[in-house]
């Protein structure tokens, strides 16, 4: 939050200016080089970090410098990306088991109470964690499944971003991104609630954005990570040939960029990271 301290506003007179952030574009976010430990001092949150696209995220933060906390499913899978941050001799991370799709707000709440105490602050939030749902026309989408792709894709998006707000303006910087997909802005058929989840999502960055950009230095931003080699891909796509498609690594320049202080300046944005020539 900017402060007007006389005292900082009469020195600033005679200093020199401050340079105004540059606004990176999405060329420029994409190919990122990140500068080693540009990540370094900062705590990020990774949700579905146990595995794909999470999974390399995590470790890539850490390998820059952060502090990881490991939110996901499945513990076995989150210990295990652990001890790789720790062998691979990054500082050490943190485990937070949750279930998206069953945890009430109450428990995200302590979830933020946790991380309150032990870290003070958090400077990132990558909501990743998703589920694909049901590839069916809506007219027959069974409403159960409609109802967890929604929960853990959106509505868990939407709580924990409010629970862990006053700990993202602590931070001197802090950027929350979501990810979308193709589905996300432009609708398809037979996707069902998960397009409908990612065009929540999109929404859900936009909003947060007019309502923060005058009053805090938080920044939201969507990631569409577009065809990438995971189980979900594979799902989605069962015939596919899954050497064609990027790998989680081939993408993490832009996943470093939007959470290191070279995108401080970009906000309300849907950065494609595989656009269509
Ligand atoms: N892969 C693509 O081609 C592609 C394209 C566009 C967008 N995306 C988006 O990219 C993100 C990552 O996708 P991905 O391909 O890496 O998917 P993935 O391989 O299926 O991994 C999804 C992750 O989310 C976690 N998760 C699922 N349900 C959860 C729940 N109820 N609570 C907590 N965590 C849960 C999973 O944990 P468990 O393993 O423990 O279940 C897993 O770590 C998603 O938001 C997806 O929509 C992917």
């Amino acid at each position: 939050m900017m402060t007007s301290d006389p005292m900082t506003s009469a020195s600033a007179s005679t200093s020199a200016p401050v340079p105004t952030p540059s606004v990176l574009g999405a060329d420029a976010i994409r190919g990122f080089t990140p500068p080693s430990n540009c990540l370094d001092g900062k705590t990020i949150l990774v949700t579905g970090a146990g595995s794909g696209i999470g999974r390399v995220a995590a470790l890539t933060y850490a390998k820059y410098g952060a502090t990881v906390l490991l939110l996901g499913k499945t513990l076995s899978k989150l210990e295990a990306v652990y001890d790789d941050i720790e062998q691979a001799g990054g500082k050490q991370a943190a485990i937070l088991p949750l279930d998206l799709q069953t945890a009430s707000f109450a428990d995200m709440q302590q979830l933020a109470n946790v991380i309150e105490t032990e870290f003070g602050t958090l400077d990132g939030l990558l909501h990743n964690a998703a589920i694909l749902g049901a590839l069916t026309p809506l007219e027959m989408y069974d409403i159960d499944t409609f109802e967890k792709v929604m929960q853990v894709n959106s509505t868990a998006v939407f709580m924990l971003t409010q629970v862990l707000l006053p700990l993202l303006k602590n931070a001197a910087n802090g950027s929350i991104v979501f990810t979308t997909s193709s589905v996300g802005s432009q609708p398809r058929a037979f996707w069902g609630a998960y397009a409908l989840s990612k065009q929540a999502v999109e929404g859900m960055s936009a909003i947060f954005t007019q309502e923060t950009k005058n009053t805090t230095a938080l920044r939201f931003n969507c990631i569409n990570p577009g065809a990438t080699r995971t189980n979900m891909r594979a799902h989605a796509y069962p015939g596919e040939d899954p050497r064609t498609l990027k790998t989680p690594e081939d993408l993490m320049a832009g996943y470093v960029c939007l959470m290191s202080d070279a995108s401080i300046a970009v906000q309300g944005q849907v950065i494609d990271l595989q656009p269509k020539s």
